[in-house]
């Protein structure tokens, strides 16, 4: 069984804690893969003082040059995708195509981010004076603290890490203690690609007490955050309080419209995958499907039998479609939110329950689960389930579809299913999300795209795409007065 350990000033050393987390396969609970140690904040700190010694010759490495390691960071992550996808199903529960996914997003990001090492610019910018010369350029920060979730282990820590290193910070980086070994397995793609010790650390621990001290220390200068609302607030408030810069990417409660003149089939096929698609644990998933009244019973049917030709179990396995909840705490949480949204009125139109014949009882499984009639102030359509759940709301008007699909709290993503343009610009132009799609799944997202939501979903700049160099970097302004001569009459 592996012990995990944090990465600190380029060591790989096993904490002093005594208190320790099991690495549990979710799919197969007889399967323990491994022990985390919960750093103590002492270690935290350590992490956070070696950063901020390799910060110093780091900030003076050359972005072309940092970014050339990341590039190599990516070209090693592809020679070991297949290790780490299955590392990532094992401990995730996500089945293996979609682990491939993931790494393969996270290669195409890491190898984003290294070619903008080369592209790492500012402006030049006219001045009233004259022989007077204005310019821009960008700094890296300083120490910066990430903290990721469990159901992206791969991705989400690569697309904070490439950027940040890219940008010329160094990092304090805490995974989430449900999936460790992809953290490590991760870091330490970036660390055989050449980086200077202390460039990148890791500290494993819970958010309350790590966490925390990771973000109170002075030398860190902003932190990364992806993961619940709750928790998110909670970084921000934190970061401001100190005055550093924030960027939270928290919750969905993403939407899909259907209208009468959709393809069914596409749309149907779109809505199970997001609905189902990694158990339906990622803030992209979809959770409302907003059905117009002429479509709504032929596509329940549609999706009705899709669902009930899933196959659950262990995303190792050939044949496998949707995989298990990450722990049983969330497991309880899903059929916790079954219960309110049966107790609420909304009809149950399949699944609702754990799923647990033969093999299936030995892991967290719940089986994907559609809700009918559901209707804007229930429960079930505010707030985020994370996991296999379907909330169906049927309109009668286009207007409605969008007022149904805007009342959420969330903004993350959303997608229209129609071929009417007309319709197509205007939902672009008032739906409220920071992503959206036009008949496809409300998922995922191209690594030269920004990524992000609107209203308390996303607070900062956006995350992937060339934006997210904003938020590693700052811009310095300079003035260089080539005259020679003192200026006169000049007042501001
Ligand atoms: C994706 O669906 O594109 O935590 C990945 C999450 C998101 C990442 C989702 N930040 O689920």
């Amino acid at each position: 069984m592996t012990t995990y350990r944090n990465l600190i000033g380029g060591e790989w050393v096993v904490s002093t804690s005594a208190r320790r987390f099991t690495n549990i396969n979710p799919a197969n609970t007889d399967d323990i893969i491994g022990e985390v140690p919960l750093a103590t904040c002492a270690e935290a700190v350590a992490a956070v003082e070696a950063a901020a010694m390799a910060f110093q010759t780091w900030r003076k490495t050359p972005a072309p040059q940092r970014g050339a390691i990341v590039s190599r960071a990516a070209q090693i992550m592809s020679e070991r995708r297949e290790q780490i996808a299955r590392v990532l199903t094992r401990e995730e529960g996500k089945i293996l195509t979609e682990a491939r996914g993931e790494l393969q997003r996270s290669i195409n990001i890491a190898e984003f981010c290294g070619s903008q090492g080369r592209r790492l610019g500012g402006e030049t910018i006219p001045l009233e004076l004259a022989d007077n010369f204005g310019y821009t350029f960008r700094q890296p920060l300083g120490v910066v603290a990430l903290v990721t979730p469990w159901n992206f282990p791969v991705a989400i820590p690569v697309w904070k890490i490439a950027p940040a290193l890219v940008s010329g910070n160094t990092v304090v980086f805490k995974p989430a203690t449900l999936t460790p070994e992809s953290a490590e397995l991760i870091a330490q793609c970036f660390i055989d690609a050449g980086l200077p010790p202390g460039v990148l650390n890791i500290v494993f621990g819970s958010g309350a007490e790590v966490g925390t001290a990771i973000i109170d220390h002075p030398a860190v200068r902003a932190v990364s955050f992806t993961g619940s609302t709750e928790i998110g607030l909670g970084v921000y408030r934190q970061a401001a309080a100190r005055g550093i810069r924030a960027q939270c990417e928290m919750g969905g409660k993403n939407p899909v419209i259907v209208m009468e003149d959709a393809d069914l089939d596409l749309a149907v096929a779109g809505v199970a995958n997001g609905a189902f698609g990694s158990t339906g644990q990622r803030c992209t998933a979809t959770s409302r499907v907003i059905l117009m009244h002429p479509v709504a019973d032929a596509f329940l049917e549609k999706i009705v039998d899709s669902a009930s030709k899933m196959r659950l179990g262990n995303g190792l396995e050939d044949g496998i479609d949707m995989g298990p909840s990450i722990d049983e705490s969330q497991m309880s949480k899903v059929l916790e939110y079954i219960d309110v949204a049966k107790g609420e009125g909304a009809e149950l139109l399949f699944g609702g329950q754990r799923a647990s014949e033969g093999a299936l009882s030995k892991g967290f499984f719940v089986q994907p689960t559609i809700f009918d009639r559901v209707r804007p102030e229930m429960r079930i359509h505010c707030e985020e389930v994370f996991g296999p759940v379907l909330s169906v709301i049927r309109v009668e008007s286009f207007e409605e579809a969008m007022a149904v699909a805007n009342s959420s709290e969330f903004g993350l993503t959303s997608s229209i299913y129609t071929r009417d343009m007309t319709r197509v610009f205007r939902y672009i132009d008032e739906i409220e999300t920071g992503i959206t799609h036009v008949n496809s799944p409300t998922l995922g997202g191209e690594a030269q795209m920004p990524f992000g939501g609107m209203k308390n979903t996303g607070i900062g700049p956006r995350e992937q795409g060339s934006e997210v160099f904003n938020f590693y970097t700052e811009t310095k302004a300079v003035y260089i007065d080539y005259t020679g001569a003192k200026r006169e009459g000049k007042l501001y």
